[in-house]
């Protein structure tokens, strides 16, 4: 059984055809997913899908795109859906200085304060990092923001840094990338940080995994992720399958 960490359920992508989708991630034998906000309405929308279906739960946040959005109103109705059943974390949230599609001190502030929503609320927090490493880090380790878990989301740094990472209490999540033929530093994280910490992720729309890249992504792809990291642990699919389920309800604490 597997559990697909970070799924955007609610984008125009997959919304459409959403019961095709759940039952062909049954088919594949995806039996969580984890639906992930990435502004106010895509929360609001992963609260409903975490509602009206079993095997989804939803995370709410702003994501470092949309920072500028994050205003008094928006963080007072992210601390009102947190607290709704089965929400089960903060995000995404987090630093994107790749993009900069919010000004960069407009993303910090956001950071922070979404950081100390999850605080208030004892959840955990899923982090989007793009070219923001030494700065997340920072972040996370003056805010103490893994003090109720976190997660890295497609996690693509250094093995030195996930190291740094799972001290202050994170666990790391490895996308479709991992497949991809030149990624040889995700690669490397993928087969040797220590398994109690791994997650699997599709990050779906996005990211589609080898052998299907190019068409749309979607949970049931999760599979093609854990296969990728059996084959460069040489382990049983089915044992990866098992621990990053298990370290996902940990986390999450479903
Ligand atoms: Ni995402």
């Amino acid at each position: 059984m597997y559990t697909d960490t970070h799924a955007h359920l609610q984008k125009e992508a997959l919304k459409d055809s959403l019961e095709n989708i759940l039952n062909r991630a049954q088919a594949a034998g995806v039996t969580t997913i984890m639906c992930i906000g990435y502004d106010r309405a895509s929360s609001e929308e992963a609260v409903q899908l975490a509602q009206k279906y079993p095997q989804i739960y939803a995370v709410v946040g702003v994501h470092p795109h949309d920072a500028k959005e994050l205003d008094e109103d928006t963080l007072e109705r992210l601390y009102q859906l947190a607290r709704e059943p089965k929400v089960v974390a903060i995000g995404e949230i987090g630093l994107d200085f790749y993009r900069d599609l919010s000004p960069r001190d407009v993303q910090r502030q956001a950071f922070r304060q979404q950081i100390k929503l999850a605080q208030e609320l004892g959840k955990p927090i899923v982090v989007h990092d793009r070219d923001a490493h030494q700065e997340v880090l920072d972040t996370i380790r003056q805010e103490k923001a893994g003090s109720n878990g976190g997660i890295m989301h497609c996690y693509s740094g250094h093995l030195p840094l996930a190291i740094d990472l799972m001290k202050e209490g994170f666990y790391i999540s490895i996308a479709g990338p991992v497949s991809y033929k030149n990624a040889r530093k995700t690669k490397e994280v993928a087969a040797r940080i220590p398994l109690e910490r791994l997650l699997i992720e599709t990050d779906c729309p996005y990211l589609t995994p080898e052998p299907l890249r190019g068409k749309p992504n979607e949970p049931a792809n999760v599979v093609y992720v854990a296969q990728t990291i059996a084959q460069l642990r040489r382990k049983p699919v089915e044992e990866i399958a098992y621990l990053t389920s298990r370290n996902a309800a940990e986390v999450y604490r479903l």
